[in-house]
């Protein structure tokens, strides 16, 4: 039996929901991979707590249901203990962070993942602040100290969309790449097809808790254009920044404009768009009228999907409903695996 010792930085949503899967797979581990987990670290921004011996899954999310921080945790937390210091401290094999994604300067992300990789930890995150912004950064940095950043839920939660790109692909061209890759815009566009206002649509989406207080990242596209930015540089292998992705958001669509597309059999979605020009990708996102045998035309209200068009491997349709952060804990607890397997 092998044991992979986990640190983890953020127990919200998808942290918690990890932890839960830690324990409810606990046998499929063992059976599958002959692997266990232990977790030797946590922090959220209450602290750290750590145990070489191994922090109790159901001890943690008892104190997040408490409301209390993992700096309650008996005998071994730490109030203050910041994210780059459990980095620093902890003996961990994979350092996953799933804390918030700040997109102005990565952190506490980035130095935590930077710190990890330089300690020779593998890293799996499901945040994208430091991968668009420094992604060809941290993957040099984990190749030259011999571990793997993997990040296959960052784009698209469970939906393997990086893995198929990546692994699966990998000898392939991609000739054209075409995704809905933002839940909270489908969702909205879904609500305005069936005669919403924009408004409307935005209001419910914000009362059933599938988008923000402040939608600017969602419905301008930037999100979507985060997402470009990783598969660009992971799956099609140029280094690319946000200053590549020609971006235009759905504030602009109007229920008419949907009718008008109606008319024409076509449906209107925010397109993520990378198609091969020479040697290049132009890169886009933007709403995008689709003819309805498209086969993201057809994407219900909670789904995502993507569309590789490849040169040998023809065209590869995947989509995910995903009405719970439960899939996204799955994509980070499938890196894991991939992490300390050979
Ligand atoms: N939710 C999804 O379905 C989904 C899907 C794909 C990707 N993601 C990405 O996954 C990551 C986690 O998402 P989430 O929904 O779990 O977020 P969340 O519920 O907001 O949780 C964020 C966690 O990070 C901790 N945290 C924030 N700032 C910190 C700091 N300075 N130091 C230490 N800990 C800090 C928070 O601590 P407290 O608990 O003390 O507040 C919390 O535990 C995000 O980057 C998100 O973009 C999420």
């Amino acid at each position: 039996m092998r044991t992979a010792r986990l640190a983890i930085v953020g127990l919200g949503n998808v942290g918690r929901r990890l932890l839960e899967l830690i324990e409810i797979k606990h046998e499929a581990l063992r059976a599958h991979y002959d692997l266990e987990l232990r977790i030797v670290g946590v922090a959220d921004t209450s602290g750290a707590a750590m145990a070489e011996d191994g922090l109790k899954p159901a001890e943690i999310l008892n104190l997040k249901r408490g409301k209390k921080g993992v700096a309650a945790y008996p005998k071994t937390g730490r109030a203050g203990m910041s994210p780059l210091d459990l980095a620093r401290a902890a003996n961990a094999d994979v350092l996953v962070e799933l804390s918030l994604t700040n997109l102005k300067d990565g952190e506490p992300g980035l130095g935590t993942i930077r710190e990890a990789l330089t300690r020779k930890m593998h890293v799996v995150t499901a945040n994208k602040g430091p991968l668009v912004l420094a992604y060809q950064e941290l993957a040099k940095l984990a190749e030259s100290n011999g571990v793997k950043l993997l990040h296959s839920a960052a784009v698209a939660g469970g939906l393997p969309t990086v893995n198929i790109g990546k692994r699966d692909l990998g000898v392939t061209i991609i000739e054209k790449f075409e995704g809905v890759v933002n839940g909270t815009t489908n969702y909205i566009l879904a609500r305005m097809t069936e005669g919403q206002s924009y408004a409307e649509a935005l209001k419910h989406a914000q009362n059933i808790g599938i988008a923000e207080a402040d939608p600017a990242l969602d419905v301008d596209g930037w999100d979507a254009a985060n997402k470009l930015v990783i598969i660009a540089n992971a799956v099609l292998r140029r280094p690319t920044t946000l200053k590549d992705v020609t971006v235009e958001g759905i504030r602009g669509i109007k229920p008419e404009d949907l009718q008008q597309a109606a008319n024409h059999r076509q449906v209107v979605k925010l397109i993520a768009l990378a198609e091969k020009r020479g040697d290049e990708y132009d890169l886009s996102v933007r709403p995008t009228r689709l003819e309805r045998s498209h086969p993201l035309s057809k994407l219900g209200a909670g789904m995502m999907g993507v569309l590789y068009h490849t040169d040998i491997n023809g065209t590869i349709f995947a989509a995910i409903e995903e009405s719970d952060p439960y899939p996204t804990a799955a994509g980070v607890l499938r890196d894991i695996v991939q992490a300390v397997s050979q």
